[in-house]
């Protein structure tokens, strides 16, 4: 009996030119994902790894990862930020473990190797043998040069307290990969005021990593599955807003003015309309206007491929997408505020992200569907596509949030890249 190699009766093809219908092998295909992984995140991208704030002291270490690899972020004692991949030299042990802490160097436990924080060979164990009654035992060759056997290092990008690290060190800078349309909202943030860290939570949603970027970059679920925000006046559908991408498509930013608090009056007709809910404690929506908010209210922004960047009234997060295999990732907030801010703005902006994280009154919901939606492309007809259609075809601004425009800026930036 002979064996039947299993047939390949799928190659991916998405037909027509346009990224509105999206085939449900791009959430699922292995083949796929490892281009994603080698083109996107190992490619010339810049990845959110961390924030200043999360490495004060010299020496301070925090462990992350850009796609699936595993990545040390340092903060080196002549005060700059490095990041090293976490595979020793030697072996290829990932030898780092703890997930932040403070060193003066890095030692890998199965051959004590030794690196300093930015990554270069300081000590290999019996590099020139082990003498012993007048004779050498071992020893590296004598061409066995330290220099050459550093750890992996990543070009590293530090914009006003935020922390980015590529693979490829001939990407571009930060600043032109953010671009004009993308960079004052990112400025508007972190215009260079210090961070200060409130907390952190740590997720896995069970769907691929992309439908998170696609979940902030559809304004118009909000209003619709969010009955909370719609409930307690957050959101209203009729709200100045505007909605941009970069150049290429592949980052997004919303904007969006609430004119007042109170219950919305488009909320009526809405199934989840209650007029007779109310909150216990009101003061999870104690909202106060800040004056470098400049107007918006809410402002989301899309960094492909890892970041958003949430202010949501007085609550800020930087949540990063770590994937992990073509049905999961991982998503890691950081919620942070200012460092001048005083005790009672520091309590609000706490209160308020009760909203947010893996269990927030409105951010629950949302890790929630990425699962429902990933279910159905995982039993499903693989040729089968989604429709993101909402507001057109095409991907240009919009100055409301009715629209799934830059949903499919991205898909057309990630096909051209991706070359499908
Ligand atoms: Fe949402």
């Amino acid at each position: 009996m002979s064996m039947e190699p299993v047939p390949i009766s799928f190659v991916p093809k998405w037909k027509g030119e346009g990224s509105s219908r999206i085939p449900f092998w791009v959430y699922t295909d292995e083949s796929v994902y490892r281009r994603e992984l080698d083109r996107i995140f190992y490619g010339p991208h810049w990845s959110f790894v961390g924030l200043e704030a999360e490495l004060p002291n010299a020496g301070d270490f925090k462990r992350t990862w850009v796609g699936e690899r595993s990545v040390i972020l340092a903060r080196n004692e002549d005060g700059s930020v490095s990041a090293v991949e976490n595979i020793c030299a030697h072996r290829g042990a990932a030898f780092c473990r703890e997930r932040t802490g403070n060193r003066k160097e890095f030692l890998c436990p199965y051959h004590q190797w030794t690196y300093d924080l930015k990554g270069n060979l300081t000590g290999v164990p019996f590099r020139r043998g082990l003498k012993k009654d007048g004779e050498v035992r071992g020893g590296m060759p004598a061409d066995f040069s330290p220099a050459n056997h550093g750890l992996n290092k990543l070009k590293v990008a530090v914009r006003h307290g935020v922390i980015f690290a590529s693979f490829d060190h001939d990407v571009e800078p930060l600043e032109d990969y953010l671009g004009p349309q993308i960079l004052p909202y990112f400025d508007r943030t972190f215009d260079g005021r210090k961070l200060k860290i409130h907390g952190h939570a740590r997720q896995r949603i069970p769907g691929n990593w992309k439908l998170m970027q696609e979940n902030i970059k559809d304004p118009y679920h909000v209003g619709l599955l969010h009955t909370w925000f719609l409930m307690f006046g957050l959101i209203r559908g009729d709200q100045k807003s505007r909605i941009v991408t970069d150049a290429h498509g592949r980052h997004g930013a919303m904007e969006s003015t609430r004119e007042a608090t109170g219950k919305g009056a488009v909320s009526e007709g809405l199934h989840s309309f209650k007029d007779d809910m109310h909150l216990n404690d009101e003061r999870i929506i104690d909202i106060e206007r800040e004056d470098w908010w400049n107007g918006p209210t809410v402002v989301m922004l899309t960094l492909f491929p890892n970041l958003i960047v949430q202010q949501q009234s007085n609550s800020m997060s930087v949540r990063q997408i770590i994937p992990r295999g073509t049905g999961a990732f991982d998503f890691v907030w950081t919620h942070f505020g200012f460092e001048d801010d005083d005790a009672e703005m520091e309590t609000r902006r706490m209160r308020q992200a009760n909203m947010f994280g893996p269990a927030g009154y409105v951010s629950a919901d949302d890790g929630e569907v990425l699962e429902f939606c990933q279910e159905s492309y995982d039993s499903g007809d693989k040729a089968r596509t989604t429709i993101a259609e909402q507001g057109g075809r095409d991907w240009s601004e919009s100055n409301h949030t009715i629209t799934e425009n830059v949903l499919r800026g991205m898909y057309a930036y990630w096909r051209k890249l991706m070359e499908i």
